[in-house]
């Protein structure tokens, strides 16, 4: 499973890149907002920092202007991936780019029959919000299962890329359901590697060690 870091912020991005099992990039236009160094700006710096995907949005509403914005991203790097939201104009956008073979990630993906129209217009990822659909009620989960099933079904090349990731049990279920990538917000990704059994066995190995004086080099 691919392991993407949800952030638009390139100083956060090169830390969590150094960690080495980083597979990517997702960025929103909140988080560029917040980012505050522009969307070209801040796209071309990710873009340099990463061999894998990064996912730019576009920010227009009609089919036209979304071609444009994705022809313009993909020109920025060759592993820029340009996010469309799913509308009927964005599908529209998505089956476009697609046939010049621009890599989409449809964004904002609340059902499994959305996710049947992203693959069917030939989207590279699909993009279910699962903490954007806990925290309204919903099991977000639940629909990313759906949704592999159903591209199990028609064998779709559409990738699920679980996103709205809010903790490291999202990424535990997702990899259970065979999703194909996680988008994970800088915190949570930092806590995955991390486990307080870890801790706790190496604060007393590290005990023993020195209490027996014990050395690599001896
Ligand atoms: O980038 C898309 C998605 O991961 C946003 O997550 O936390 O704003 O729901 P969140």
């Amino acid at each position: 499973m691919e392991i993407f870091v949800d952030s638009a912020d390139p100083d956060e991005v090169r830390r969590v890149v150094a960690l080495g099992w980083v597979d990517g990039v997702t960025t929103n236009p909140t988080l560029l907002a917040r980012a505050g160094r522009g969307l070209r700006a801040a796209v071309a710096e990710i873009a340099a920092l990463v061999r894998g995907p990064v996912s730019a949005e576009v920010l227009a509403a009609e089919t036209e202007g979304m071609v444009h914005e994705g022809r313009t991203l993909a020109a920025i790097s060759p592993n820029v991936v340009v996010k469309v939201p799913l509308t009927a104009a964005g599908l529209r956008a998505v089956e476009i780019l697609a046939a010049e073979g621009i890599a989409t990630n449809v964004t904002l993906c609340f059902s499994p029959v959305q996710a049947l129209l992203a693959a069917k217009a030939g989207a590279t990822y699909v993009s279910p919000f699962v903490g954007r659909l806990d925290d309204a009620g919903h099991d977000g989960m639940a629909v990313v299962a759906e949704i592999l099933d159903i591209y199990r079904r028609y064998e779709f090349s559409t990738r699920v890329l679980v996103a709205s990731v809010r903790h490291t049990d999202h990424v535990r279920r997702a990899a259970l359901l065979g999703a194909h990538a996680a988008t994970v917000p800088p915190k949570v990704l930092d806590g995955l590697c991390r486990h307080p059994m870890t801790d706790a066995g190496l604060a007393r190995f590290a005990a023993d060690a020195a209490a027996a004086g014990l050395s690599a080099d001896t």
